[in-house]
């Protein structure tokens, strides 16, 4: 028998061997509190703020899997006194300036604290550490807000294996901090911000740039060109209590042009660009077989990753810069020629999914004639804050369309927001440029799915054949690269993004609660509605963008030519591993 009968709180119910009494109790339509829980992440029982009773003892329900015959009670008097001095005491200890708190309406110890009717916090006391962390330009950590449930720790260190901070001291004195307390810039951190996706509490959050923007728009003598990236149209409208895996493509570049940007470019338009140069690359690896695998280099988390932990294969990583840097370059030179301006009063404002395009808008090498590419990224929840304060009715905005040139994007361009689609927007341009005949299908559903390693070697018409392997989430990408070393595998071309289900759930985007994400699936969700975009497009390859073939005539020249080099290409840093 796979199942077992337990009782909550008098009533039999039958459940899977297995199963958590919170699980157990929430399928019965059950609220137990939590706050340090997060399926797959963290499962410490810090908290203590979903015991239950059993017998005559308190348990967190949250690690306690049930048995045949156990008697669950939910509801006492012992049990609701024990989860309000749990939260009380989180509470004497916290930074209750909730009124400008990041987290203002997304807060878990708040949302707990008035399930548990808590209306003042009778423990007062000494409190602790109150500083804060500004060095990262993608991350901020603010102890003061800190509830050590160590949801940020699992993230980092068990499911991405960066491990860039843990548990630091004992007792009254427990931070959260990086090693040797450096700072987080200083540290490991790739700024893949799956930390302040973890968060319950405001403790972790982007680098807001959001009065950087304002004032660039406001600034007469700046024109300002906003691009947003193909993951950011599939959850924005969450922001506006619109269910997840909405497209609001059209609503989106609609605010944009009412938040006073210039021009709304498409980062599909970059994705397109990166193909072009990324599959030219991974053509001339092929025949001259140096540096296989080719490894993609979309993603700055992966690619930060990489610096810290695996320098000698940095000649694997592609050379490309990724879709939205290649498109600041373009609109700071092409672009720019064709406008007639002067490109040093060019502001380049991407919309990202993620935390880690800050770190990677600030690279120095990312740069051209001392201009950075991008001058600002904003995230998803920084452009809904925006959105927000310029009073815009996003739901009920009319849908508008990108301005041109760079406001093409093909569908191969805009499945790169999820994992698989950058192989699967490669291969597409690969086999044609290589057959010369068009594809039967454009679908190569081989590399879709949320798979945490997917392999698969595919024939191109030439015969060759190109052992692929798609990954996501740095865990993954770790047993791969480490069985890679170890002469266990080998590819010719491999898609890593950083975060799990690729930039569509980035550090960036809006943030789901603990409960919510165990009932939605959210990158299946997200990545349904980025597949939509695909198939809503009638130029579904990267190379049959017409504006793609003018940039090459009229600019570029050719793929990997000498000015797409100087433009569209980078290079890396060797990063201490510790
Ligand atoms: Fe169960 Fe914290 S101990 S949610």
């Amino acid at each position: 028998m796979n199942t077992i009968k337990i009782m909550i709180d008098g009533l039999e119910t039958e459940v899977v061997k297995g199963t958590t009494v919170l699980e157990a109790a929430r399928d019965q339509g059950i609220n137990i509190p939590s706050l340090c829980y997060l399926k797959g992440v963290n499962h410490s029982s810090s908290c203590r703020v979903c015991v239950v009773e059993v017998g005559p003892r308190l348990i967190a329900s949250c690690t306690l899997i049930a048995e045949e015959g156990m008697k669950i009670l939910t509801n006492t008097k012992k049990v609701r006194d024990a989860r309000r001095t749990s939260v009380e005491l989180l509470l004497s200890d916290h930074d209750r300036e909730c009124l400008s708190c990041s987290r203002g309406g997304g807060c878990e110890l708040q949302t707990v604290s008035n399930d548990l009717n808590i209306r003042k916090v009778t423990y007062t006391g000494e409190q602790s550490s109150r500083e804060k962390d500004y060095t990262s330009p993608a991350i901020l950590r603010d102890a003061s807000k800190c509830i050590l449930c160590g949801r940020c720790v699992g993230a980092c260190g068990t499911v991405q294996t960066v491990g860039a901070i843990g548990f630091a001291k004992r007792g009254f004195d427990t931070v959260i901090s990086t090693a040797f307390g450096r700072s987080l810039a200083e540290s490991t951190c790739v700024n893949c911000g799956q930390c302040i996706m973890a968060c319950p509490v405001g403790a972790l959050t982007e680098h807001e740039n959001i009065s950087d923007v304002w004032n660039a728009i406001a600034d007469p003598g700046k024109y300002v060109v906003v691009q947003t990236a193909p993951a950011v149209r599939v959850a924005l409208g969450e922001e506006f209590g619109m269910p997840v895996g909405t497209r609001t493509t059209g609503k989106m570049v609609a605010a944009l042009r009412r938040l006073g940007f210039d021009k709304v470019f498409d980062t599909n338009f970059g994705a397109d660009l990166t193909i072009m140069e990324e599959g030219t690359e991974l053509l001339s690896r092929l025949s001259s077989g140096q540096n296989l695998p080719l490894m993609t280099s979309c993603c700055p988390g992966w690619v930060k990753f990489m610096e810290h932990n695996f320098p000698d294969m940095l000649d694997n990583l592609s050379t490309c810069k990724s879709p939205h840097e290649m498109e600041g370059a373009v609109i700071k030179s092409y672009v720019a020629g064709k406008l007639g301006i002067d490109p040093q009063n060019i502001v380049v404002v991407s919309i990202m999914p993620c935390t880690a395009k800050k770190f990677e808008g600030a690279r120095e090498e990312l740069s051209h004639e001392n201009m950075q590419d991008v001058d600002w990224v904003l995230t998803t929840r920084e452009l809904a804050a925006m959105i927000k304060e310029a009073g815009i009715d996003f739901a009920n905005l009319k849908d508008e369309a990108f301005d041109n040139p760079l406001g093409i994007g093909s569908g191969a361009g805009a499945i790169f927001g999820t994992t698989g689609g950058v192989a699967e927007a490669a291969l597409r341009t690969v086999f044609e440029l290589t057959s010369g005949k068009p594809l039967d299908t454009v679908e190569y559903t081989v590399v879709r799915g949320m798979s945490g390693i997917k392999e698969n070697t595919i024939e191109l018409p030439d015969g060759k054949q190109i052992r692929t392997a798609v990954v996501h989430g740095l865990g993954n990408a770790r047993r791969l690269m480490e069985a890679m070393q170890r002469g266990e595998k080998s590819y010719d071309f491999m898609e890593v993004m950083a975060c799990a289900g690729g930039c569509i759930t980035g550090g960036g985007q809006p943030i789901v609660d603990a409960k919510t994400s165990e009932k939605i699936d959210i990158k299946a969700a997200r990545a349904k509605a980025i597949y939509s975009e695909d198939e809503a497009q009638t130029i579904r390859k990267s190379h049959n963008n017409p504006f793609i073939k003018v940039l090459y005539e009229e600019f570029l020249g050719e793929p990997n030519g000498h000015l797409a080099h100087e433009l569209l290409h980078t290079h890396y840093t060797v990063r201490s591993k510790y």
